[in-house]
């Protein structure tokens, strides 16, 4: 389905609205895979996601017609396999920058790539790649973010929040989904040009708790530290009394 709702030159242009899908990403995946002519940037859109993923495979729960689940499909060739988390880093600013008009300051990136207000969880990234040797062939970004959601099953409630909890009212998800797009579609194309330092600045000025001191989990120890950088290869760093240490993803929890 051609759409005209978006002003970007290809993010969005070709938008597929589902009613209901397992996994947004899957049904991206396996477009891709039967290797149908899809056009880069083309987006999956689900009203209702009823087996969503999150990362290590984990699940995501969003209630039907409330929020955004959707995916994209990109064609980084010009990224090396090794650089792929540039690419995180122009998605999760892209998305910060689209929702911070509406929620103003509090909006945050969590490292490698969650969405928080606050210190709640507002929208998440799940990003797979299919790879060709060293390059990869085509990127399958997931996006989810709470928009409409008033209420989070009890077990979520304390870590999970919404965009409505912020405002109080209710926003529209497509235009929502236009922003979203737009932004991506500027930080690919600045990513694309090599304009990589201005995006990497982007990243490092919006992330949670970046330079202030914060407990963290390491191995079931609980250590102090100040984040003072997160590397290209999304390797963080930080200052901690035995010196600056660095982490892998799912080497460190923030507590
Ligand atoms: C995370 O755990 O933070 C990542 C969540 C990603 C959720 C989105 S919703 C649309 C897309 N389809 C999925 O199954 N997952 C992603």
């Amino acid at each position: 389905m051609q759409n005209n709702t978006f002003s970007t030159i290809f993010v969005g242009q070709n938008l597929i609205k589902l009613s209901s899908v397992d996994s947004t990403n899957n049904f991206l995946k396996s477009l891709v895979s039967k290797s149908e002519p899809l056009p880069e940037g083309t987006v999956i859109m689900a009203e209702n996601q009823f087996a969503g993923r999150g990362q290590v495979e984990s699940t995501w729960q969003a209630e039907p017609g409330k929020n955004l689940t959707f995916s994209l499909l990109l064609r980084p060739a010009f990224l090396d396999l090794s650089a792929q988390f540039k690419l995180n880093m122009a998605i999760s600013v892209a998305i910060q920058q689209a929702v911070i008009p509406l929620t103003g300051v509090g909006l945050s990136i969590k490292w490698p790539n969650d969405i928080y207000f606050q210190n709640k969880k507002i929208g998440g990234i799940l990003i797979e790649n299919i790879v060709a040797g060293s390059r990869i062939k085509a990127c399958i970004i997931g996006i989810g973010i709470n928009v409409n959601q008033q209420k989070f099953d009890e077990k979520l409630q304390n870590r999970a929040g919404s965009i409505y909890q912020i405002l109080h009212n209710d926003v529209n998800l497509l235009s929502l989904l236009t922003q979203i797009c737009s932004r991506i579609e500027v930080a690919y194309l600045k990513l694309r040009a090599g304009n990589y330092n201005n995006l990497r600045q982007q990243y490092l000025d919006c992330l949670y708790l970046n330079g202030v001191k914060a407990n963290y989990r390491q191995n079931g120890e609980i250590i102090e530290g100040k984040i003072t950088g997160v590397g290209d290869n999304g390797i963080l760093s930080l200052e901690t009394n035995a010196g600056i240490k660095t982490y892998n993803f799912k080497e460190i929890e923030f507590i």
